[in-house]
């Protein structure tokens, strides 16, 4: 079966598609002048999308990523649907082979807005993710920041997560003997690598000022000598990471490092990482300089249980 990238995850797409033991198909994609994208299913894997389930793999981030989703889908879906007639020529029109399409987000932009944290705001992930169901068959999210925020979708969501993987990755290269969660939403996550790798685990409890301001309450964590690594689902500004770092070195670890599924490194975040931590890790989710972890095992997971279902 057909695994199809654009843009934004070719690398996790092949990744998959080789776990998968399915071909990969690289859509035909480029930018108009002015920024717009556009998308094409190319002429020779016209009869592949036809021919069986497809999984489309794309990154809704940043927002020129949700415009390709959204075109890519609906190209493949009109292939699907028969609908080929164009003006430059083509195939007449073909039967609808019906349902089978699927979309697997490895990085879901907006993710954290999943609330309405004040009146009058959009839930940011909930209207994505109505939006996306409306133009497939089913999803596979890899750790979405809070899977709660797509829950009641008029299509099956799987909610896979990349965390045995970065505990297998940790184990052979860091050996870490302590896993700290750098806030209380990272514990569920970073607890299941302390207990895949069996060490030690705690967590800070985080206010976040602003986007780049963050304070941890005060906690004695019992790392004198030990190798940590700090777990979250994303690092985006690398604020989050550096100051539970300086907590962990002030307290006697000698080595420290950040692990995560999402590196979006925003705003110079590795140089200022660098300085704090000896090490970051993350997978594939997003193309960035410090992805050595495969995310396309944990989507591969999802895929397969979408498809038995
Ligand atoms: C928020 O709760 C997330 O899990 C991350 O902790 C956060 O997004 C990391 O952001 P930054 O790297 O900018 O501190």
């Amino acid at each position: 079966m057909p695994v199809v990238s654009g843009s934004s995850a070719r690398g996790l797409a092949e990744d998959l598609a080789r776990q998968l033991d399915w071909h990969h198909i690289q859509m035909e994609s480029r930018r108009f002048p002015d920024g717009e994208g556009y998308v094409r299913v190319p002429e020779d894997s016209i009869s592949s999308v036809r021919e069986q389930d497809v999984v489309v793999v794309s990154n809704t981030f940043p927002d020129s990523g949700i415009v390709e989703t959204l075109l890519m889908l609906e190209a493949i879906s009109d292939v699907r649907a028969g609908r080929l007639a164009s003006l430059k020529g083509g195939m007449d029109s073909q039967d609808d082979v019906g349902a089978g399409l699927y979309l697997a987000i490895p990085y879901f932009g907006y993710s954290r807005q999943d609330k309405r944290f004040q009146r009058g705001e959009a839930i940011s992930a909930q209207a994505l993710g109505r939006i996306f169901a409306g133009h497939c068959d089913g999803m596979v999210v890899l750790d979405l920041h809070a899977p709660v925020a797509l829950e009641g979708l008029p299509v099956p969501v799987k909610f896979v997560s990349a965390m045995p993987e970065v505990a297998e990755y940790l184990s052979e290269n860091v050996k870490p003997d302590f896993i700290l969660s750098p806030d209380k939403g990272a514990i569920e996550r970073a607890s299941s690598v302390a207990e895949a790798i069996g060490c030690r685990f705690s967590y800070l409890e985080k206010v976040r000022i602003d986007a780049h301001t963050i304070v941890h309450q005060p906690k004695d964590l019992d790392v004198d000598d030990s190798i940590v690594a700090i777990i979250d689902d994303m690092i985006s500004t690398g604020g989050t990471i550096c100051k539970a770092s300086e907590a962990l070195h002030s307290q006697g670890a000698t080595e420290v490092h950040a692990a995560c599924t999402h590196g979006l490194f925003t705003d110079g975040a590795i140089s200022r990482l660098d300085q704090h931590v000896d090490g970051v890790h993350a997978t594939n989710s997003l193309s960035n300089p410090r992805s050595s972890i495969s995310g396309g095992k944990a989507l591969a997971r999802g895929v397969r249980e979408l498809l038995e279902n």
